[in-house]
C-alpha cells in the first residue's frame, strides 16, 4: 500500500536510542542451551544482544530513546501532540505502551497510541503520522520501536533464543521548513496468509494461558525461520525499490541503506539484489540481535549519530516481519 506523497512534506528532525545495560554474549548463550558462537556467528552475524534488567518494562526503555530524541530536536515533552509506540512486547495488553510513555515523558497534551506490525512497526508509524502531520491533524510527532523481547522467549529454544534483543529507538517528525530533507516515499504491506511463520501463539484471547497450558511455554516467539528468511529477502527487495523508484532515485543516489536488522545473510542478500555495495549498507546487529520494532530506529539513530549520512543524502529503510508485514521509506536528509 502506498499512498501518494505530494502533501507537505515532512522530516525526520530528530532521532535517539536506548539500549538496556546488561549484555549477552554468544559465550553466555553456549552455557544456557546447545549452541556455539561459531554457528549463531556464521548463520546470523549476532555477536551479542542487550538484555532489559527485571523491573525494566518496554515503557521504560520507549521513554529514555524518546528524551534522547526530544533532547536533538529541543523540543518540549509538553509540544509533543503524537506518540505512537510500534511494539509486540507492550508493557500490558491495555492501556497501550504509548500511554505510560505520555506519562513518563509529562507529554500531557499528546495523543498516544500503539501499532503492532513487528519489525515493521516503526516504518508504519512513520508512514502513519507523516500522513497525519501533512494533513494538519498534528504539529508533530514521536514515533517510537521498542521491545523487550527477552520476555517472549522460550530460553530453552536454541532456533529463536539466540536471535533477539531488547531495546528501544525514537524520531521526531514535524513539517519540513524550506531546504530541509523530507520522507520522500514510503510504501507498506501485508500478507496475512503467512501468520502461521512467525508468531506468539498464546496469551491472547485465541488462547490464553492456563494452569493447564503454563508449562507448554505458548507465550513466546515461535518461527519457521527458513521460510521466513525468504520472504523477507524478496519483500525487502521489492519494498525498497518501490520507494526508490517513486522518489526518482537509482541505487547510485543512496548514500545508505538502513535494513531490518535480523540476520546478516539476509541483509547481505538485500544489498546484492539492490544492486548497493555493503559499504553503503548499516549494520548493528552483531551488536544487539534482532530488536523488532526497535531495530530500525535504533540503526538510524546509530547511523545519525555517527554522521553516516548528512543534509542531502538519500537514506533507504527496509523492514520486514511477523503478519507477515513490510515496509520501506525513501527519505532524504
Ligand atoms: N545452535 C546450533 N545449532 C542450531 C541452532 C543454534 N542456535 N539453531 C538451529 N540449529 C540447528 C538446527 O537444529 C538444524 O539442525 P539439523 O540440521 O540437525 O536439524 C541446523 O542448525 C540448521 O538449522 P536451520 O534452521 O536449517 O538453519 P538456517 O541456516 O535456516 O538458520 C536461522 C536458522 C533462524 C538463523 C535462519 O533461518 C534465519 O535467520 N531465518 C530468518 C529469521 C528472521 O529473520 N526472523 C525474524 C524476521 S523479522
Amino acid at each position: 500500500m502506498s499512498g501518494t506523497e505530494s502533501q507537505m512534506p515532512v522530516t525526520i528532525a530528530g532521532t535517539g536510542s536506548y539500549l538496556p545495560e546488561k549484555i549477552l554474549t554468544n559465550a553466555d548463550l553456549e552455557s544456557l542451551v546447545d549452541t556455539t558462537d561459531e554457528w549463531i556467528t556464521s548463520r546470523t552475524g549476532i555477536k551479542a544482544r542487550h538484555m532489559a534488567a527485571p523491573g525494566e518494562h518496554t515503557s521504560h526503555m520507549a521513554t529514555k530513546a524518546a528524551e534522547r530524541a526530544l533532547q536533538q530536536v529541543g523540543l518540549a515533552a509538553e509540544d509533543v501532540e503524537l506518540i505512537i509506540v510500534a511494539t509486540i512486547t507492550p508493557d500490558t495488553l491495555t492501556p497501550a505502551t504509548a500511554c505510560y510513555v505520555q506519562q513518563n515523558l509529562g507529554a500531557h497534551r499528546a495523543v498516544a497510541f500503539d501499532i503492532s506490525a513487528a519489525c515493521s512497526g516503526f516504518l508504519y508509524a512513520m508512514k502513519i503520522s507523516k500522513r497525519l502531520i501533512s494533513d494538519g491533524a498534528f504539529k508533530n510527532a514521536l514515533i517510537i520501536g521498542a521491545e523487550k523481547l527477552s520476555s517472549f522467549i522460550n530460553w530453552e529454544d536454541r532456533t529463536t533464543c539466540v536471535l533477539f534483543g531488547d531495546g528501544a529507538g525514537a524520531a521526531v517528525l514535524r513539517k519540513a521548513e524550506e531546504g530541509e530533507g523530507h520522507i520522500l516515499a514510503t510504501d507498506i504491506g501485508t500478507d496475512g496468509a503467512q501468520t502461521h511463520l512467525l508468531n506468539i501463539p498464546g496469551g491472547g484471547s485465541a488462547c490464553p494461558i492456563t494452569i493447564q497450558n503454563a508449562d507448554q511455554r505458548l507465550a513466546t516467539l515461535a518461527m519457521l525461520g527458513k521460510e521466513v528468511f525468504k520472504h523477507a529477502v524478496t519483500r525487502m527487495r521489492d519494498s525498497a525499490n518501490t520507494v526508490i523508484a517513486r522518489a526518482g532515485l537509482t541505487a547510485a543516489d543512496i548514500k545508505l541503506v538502513i535494513p531490518h536488522q535480523a540476520n546478516l545473510r539476509i541483509i547481505d542478500a538485500i544489498a546484492d539484489r539492490l544492486a548497493v555495495p555493503n559499504d553503503r549498507v548499516f549494520v548493528n546487529l552483531h551488536k544487539y540481535g534482532n530488536t523488532s520494532a526497535a531495530a530500525i530506529a535504533i540503526a538510524l539513530d546509530e547511523a545519525h549519530r555517527e554522521k553516516r549520512f548528512e543534509h542531502g543524502d538519500h537514506i533507504i529503510l527496509v523492514a520486514f516481519g511477523a503478519g507477515l508485514t513490510w515496509a520501506a521509506a525513501a527519505v532524504r536528509w
